[in-house]
């Protein structure tokens, strides 16, 4: 089934891979497509992955959440964008803008010293900052820098977006009873919890038109006590569904939640495909087709969460990211990744560019 064409929302993906959304660090200081990011998107295109979508793309500069991250908050950058679209299309392989506001994870060094934003004022000990809870009306503010970074995304050729709503960045953090305190309209109960990704999905509909893809990316467990479940999970994406959502990527965890999310020694046949579970309740729930990431390494193991019917798509980045031609490999014959999870390419500050550190890179 890999290997199998798949359609749904307009478009046909050529197998069943879907590189997930990593960033690579190789945007400019200032957000802007580069050379060398454009090289990698080539490479990655050429690689054969059925659906590409991009490192996360910051929709509004209180988002910024890593350095050299892709920017898509002001129409300045529409060119570059349009000249990696090309780039891909020019190859024959789709691909998608994730879009992201990085909330509460921002570190205050990358905000010129300013708090990051979040729903409630919960320390995180992963950037040992405390947010800022957000008034009314800064929330209104990134719901509409969402919607506009949406327009960007179709005007700059993109196939679809994806809107980041995992591993605890803003809206994953409105989503979760962990990082979300608020007793408002945006918080209180699991109702007003959903209200931002409503009102975000709302903005980016409006933007993007009845017939555009919008995909998001999900947490099924932020795998700290806590924080948002299984259940409220599927809950939340059903009533997105039901609004017109087109597709679901599954992972978990945040960055409080430490290595839960980028696992690392996957070794062994049964370390792989981590959500497998959740996926196969988001599939027995919903109608979208279901990407699955985390941990997918062998072809045995993504044909058979294909087949048992735990996802319809898999999402792979680390992988990816020391074989990007690892799609056209599997096709060949080759059985498993050369990943060893080892986890030294999410250690780049010191590194000019998001890589693997087990082989010598040339791209
Ligand atoms: C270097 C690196 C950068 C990542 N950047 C993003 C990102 O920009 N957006 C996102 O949703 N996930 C990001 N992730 C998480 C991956 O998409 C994926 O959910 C996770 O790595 C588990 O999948 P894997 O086992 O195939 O690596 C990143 C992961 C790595 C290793």
């Amino acid at each position: 089934m890999l290997f199998e064409p798949f359609s749904f929302a307009g478009f046909t993906l050529k197998n069943r891979i879907v590189r997930s959304a990593t960033y690579e660090k190789r945007a400019d200081e200032d957000g802007f497509v580069t050379d060398s990011l454009i090289e990698l998107y080539e490479t990655l295109a050429r690689g054969g992955s059925g659906l590409i979508i991009t490192g996360n793309a910051l929709v509004h500069h209180t988002g910024r959440c890593l350095p050299q991250m892709l920017s898509i908050h002001s129409d300045i950058y529409i060119p570059g964008l349009r000249k990696l679209t090309e780039a891909v299309h020019r190859l024959d392989s789709l691909i998608i803008a994730q879009l992201n506001h990085g909330g509460r994870q921002c570190p205050p060094l990358l905000l010129g010293g300013q708090k990051p934003l979040a729903p409630s004022e919960v320390h995180d000990p992963a950037t040992r900052a405390t947010p800022k809870a957000m008034t009314n009306t800064e929330i209104w503010d990134i719901i509409d820098a969402f919607g506009e970074a949406a327009r960007r995304a179709q005007l700059s050729g993109f196939d679809a977006v994806q809107i980041h709503a995992a591993h605890g960045y803003l809206i994953s953090s409105f989503l979760s009873p962990h990082t979300n305190r608020r007793d408002d309209y945006w918080g209180g109960d699991e109702e007003r919890r959903f209200h931002f990704i409503e009102e975000v999905y709302k903005a980016v509909r409006e933007a993007v038109g009845e017939h555009y893809p919008v995909f998001i990316k999900i947490n099924c467990d932020d795998l700290l006590p806590g924080g948002i479940t299984l259940e409220e999970s599927v809950k939340a994406v059903s009533r997105l569904q039901a609004m017109g959502l087109d597709a679901v990527e599954i992972s978990g965890g945040m960055r409080e939640s430490q290595v839960k999310t980028i696992r690392p020694d996957i070794l062994a046949p049964e370390d792989e495909a981590y959500f497998r579970n959740a996926g196969k309740l988001f599939r027995q729930t919903l109608g979208i087709p279901v990407i699955l990431t985390g941990g997918m390494r062998s072809k045995t193991v993504m044909e058979d969460v294909l087949a048992k019917g735990q996802a319809d798509l898999i999402g792979m980045s680390r992988p990816l990211i020391r074989e990007p031609a690892l799609p056209a490999l599997l096709k060949e014959g080759k059985e498993k990744a050369d990943c060893i999870s080892c986890n030294k390419c999410i250690r780049f500050s010191r590194l000019s560019y998001v890589r693997c550190k087990q082989i010598k890179h040339t791209l």
